[in-house]
């Protein structure tokens, strides 16, 4: 029987674009609690804070880059969404949940999956075992079944014929399709109001022009399908304009800027305008941190 990849459901098609102004304001009451809310938090292994009391609240369908200098502290924002981390100070709540325990320590995790900087694919298995990984762990599906839902998923990345092959034999942008294949591939028994929230490190870096347009659609057609929220950390213009739809600055431990992409492309922020045009003098400086 075929599995498919992407069920399509009534509301699909619905995707809440947000507020676009005062998104660092308290949101109004909504029907369904945000996705992501982060009150004060702070994470501090120095002496100067790496995030220092940012707060950030994402709503359902919400699709968002956050884009900032080497070292801003972008990586440890989706470390933290992904409960790899725990903050040293404020609050995480994710699909209205406290998260007060490492993700491995929680005993009914919320659906986040993150799509690591580097590949991290295991080198021991095949492209399919590391694929389908998730799903042969669970045991609810047949080998056969898994097979099929792995090749769907590598399919929807743009790769064929890799599924016998081990990471070390493909190219590095290959490894990385790869590994968002993995971050695809679904529990089809899974809740159906479940709502992934996905996380993507810059998931183009180092891909071709053409590779990387496919997997910001992708990221796109996940969010919009799987009814999903997404966060993708790029230094990629193409990937923040096409794959997100409001932008958050990170620098010197705060979100310095908020907005639409529309906004993004225009506003004189000379945070975002540094970064917009790579402008060696702004506001942000390798000194600072
Ligand atoms: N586990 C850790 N222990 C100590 N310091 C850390 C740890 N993880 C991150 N840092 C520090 O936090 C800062 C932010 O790191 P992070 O990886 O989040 O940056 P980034 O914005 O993702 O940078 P890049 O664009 O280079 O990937 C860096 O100064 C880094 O050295
Ligand atoms: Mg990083």
């Amino acid at each position: 029987m075929a599995i498919p990849l992407f069920q399509t459901r009534q509301d699909e098609r619905v995707i809440r674009s947000g507020p676009v102004q005062s998104r660092l304001e308290p949101t109004p009451p909504a029907t369904q609690p945000p996705v992501v809310e982060m009150r004060g938090l702070t994470m501090q292994w120095g002496a100067k804070p790496v995030l220092d009391k940012v707060s950030l609240s994402m709503q359902p369908g919400e699709r968002i880059a956050v884009v900032g200098p080497s070292g801003a502290g972008k990586s440890t924002v989706l470390r933290l969404l992904a409960g790899l981390q725990l903050p040293t100070a404020g609050e995480l709540r994710l699909f209205g949940e406290p998260q007060e325990y490492l993700r491995l320590d929680q005993r009914r995790p919320p659906d986040v999956r993150l799509v690591f900087q580097n590949p991290a694919l295991l080198a021991s298995l095949t492209v399919e075992e590391n694929v389908g990984f998730l799903l042969m762990r669970l045991g609810r599906m047949n080998s056969a079944q898994i097979r099929e839902r792995v090749q769907q998923c590598l399919e929807a990345v743009g790769l064929n014929d890799v599924a016998d092959q081990y990471p070390g034999q493909l190219s590095g942008g290959m490894q990385k399709r790869v590994s968002f294949a993995r971050a695809l591939i679904d529990d089809p028994d899974r809740d159906e109001g479940a709502m992934p929230l996905l996380l993507y490190d810059e998931p183009t870096a180092g891909l071709d022009p053409v590779a990387s347009t496919r997997i910001e659609d992708l990221i796109v057609k996940t969010t919009t399908v799987a009814r999903g929220c997404s966060v993708v950390v790029s230094h990629v213009h193409s990937t923040i304009e096409r794959a997100a739809e409001r932008i958050v600055m990170l620098y010197g431990g705060r979100f310095q800027w908020d907005g639409s992409v529309e906004e993004y492309r225009v506003t004189d922020n000379p945070y975002v305008v540094q970064f917009r045009t790579g402008n060696l003098r702004g506001p942000m400086q390798p000194s600072d941190h």
